[in-house]
């Protein structure tokens, strides 16, 4: 949607997002407490970015749970667009879908779009998204996916064995809906005109529901595959969407692979987080240190804050204290910088030795594992029955 204080797109996020109004004007559903205590019920344990409000919205959420409730099983499905390195804000989203795969026991579909990025304007070369699609694989491996119940695509590679559904899905929509959903125009080339059908198509993997968790900017695309899929037989996907974790620079617009300063990124070295932190990260506190003793900083403006709230630091109280220390003036800016730095600076190097361990266990998501090799030996739109059963 657009208009004049913020813009959320599948490719561009611009302003200080209202959240409440997204839910409003994509017409998706808030996530109730209600609601979150029985998810967490049911998962058998409870999920930080649950618990913190980071995923607040989406659609049919219920109705997973009333299938799983009644025994019936539902599968997982997320995906990135790889046009560089991956930052902070979208491994949360591999993290979270990893932890659903686990605590449900559920089959993951990870679709890489190295064609979507390639078609976007001022992209890089199709040969540079085909690598990138190859390294980030590496970083959502390294969140902990079943290497038998998981399986990692790349577009490129995969399409002859989506290319029959996809078509199906292509002369179900029109373009004067693509135009109204996506806001394309004619200036927008045709391969892009095509793509939502792609990214569609792996929410009809299975005949059982598809949940997809992802940030609320992707939600345009369920839309469109909401309004088609039991047309062609199969289930409208469900959504669990999130909020985007704030760029470095303020809480306007998202982190931005083109913008360096606006993200930490999963290779980041110790001593470029801690360069970036100190020097980018947008600040609740007062201009002089006598003026943030007397009057407090503002948490809901500091960057390092909602970083800490939103994914690094998981105990409530210590959270809390952070919160009234600052309000109150006793806990500076730069202490604040230095919480959140030890936190992502730990983080990292537990990712990055997961990462370099992934290396060995890639070959079982994308090719060899169970879920993979079934779905290489799979051209979906002939019959999915067997791939079901499995
Ligand atoms: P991409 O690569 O833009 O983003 C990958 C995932 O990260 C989410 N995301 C964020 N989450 C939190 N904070 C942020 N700052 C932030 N920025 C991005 C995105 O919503 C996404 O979940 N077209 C997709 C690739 C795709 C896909 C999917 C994504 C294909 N199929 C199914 C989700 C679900 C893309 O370019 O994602």
């Amino acid at each position: 949607m657009t208009d004049k204080d913020f813009s959320v797109t599948p490719w561009e996020v611009s302003g200080v997002v209202d959240y409440a109004r997204l839910i409003r004007d994509f017409g998706t559903q808030p996530l109730t407490e209600e609601l979150g205590r029985k998810f967490s019920a049911l998962a058998g344990e409870k999920h930080l970015a649950i618990e913190r409000g980071v995923y607040y919205s989406h659609r049919d959420l219920d109705l997973v749970l009333k299938d799983y409730e009644a025994g019936k099983k539902f599968f997982l499905y997320t995906g990135r667009g790889p046009s560089g390195p991956m930052h902070i804000g979208h491994i949360i989203q591999f993290y979270l879908t990893s932890w659903l795969q686990k605590r449900f026991g559920v089959n993951t579909y990870v679709q890489l779009t190295d064609d979507e990025k390639f078609l976007e304007e001022k992209s890089p070369t199709l040969e540079e998204t085909n690598r990138w699609a190859k390294e980030n694989a590496l970083d959502i491996a390294a969140a902990g996916f079943d290497p038998d119940r998981t399986f990692i695509f790349q577009d490129t590679e995969y399409i002859g064995n989506i290319y029959r559904l996809a078509v199906k899905v292509a002369r179900k929509v029109n373009f004067s809906v693509v135009r109204a959903v996506f806001g394309f125009t004619g200036e927008t080339n045709i391969g892009f005109a095509f793509y939502p059908a792609v990214q569609v198509v792996p929410s009809l993997f299975e005949d059982s529901r598809c949940l997809i968790p992802c940030a609320i900017d992707q939600d345009p695309f369920w839309r469109v595959q909401r309004d088609i899929a039991e047309s062609l037989g199969y289930r409208k996907a469900a959504a669990l969407h999130s909020k985007f974790l704030p760029p470095l620079t303020g809480v306007a617009g998202k982190m931005s692979a083109s913008m360096p300063e606006t993200a930490i990124y999963l290779s980041d070295t110790p001593e470029q987080v801690r360069q970036k932190i100190w020097k980018n990260a947008f600040s609740g506190g007062r201009a002089t240190i006598e003026e943030h003793r007397r009057l407090g900083g503002d948490p809901d403006v500091d960057v390092p804050y909602l970083w800490l709230q939103m994914f690094f630091e998981g105990d409530d109280a210590k959270l809390k204290k952070l919160h009234d220390d600052y309000v109150s003036g006793k806990l500076l800016s730069g202490e604040m910088k230095e919480v959140l730095i030890e936190k992502v600076t730990r983080f990292l190097k537990g990712h990055q030795e997961r990462r370099e361990r992934a290396r060995d266990s890639l070959d079982s998501f994308t090719r060899s594992g169970r879920l993979a090799s079934a779905m290489w030996a799979k051209t979906y739109g002939l019959d999915t029955k067997e791939i079901n059963r499995g």
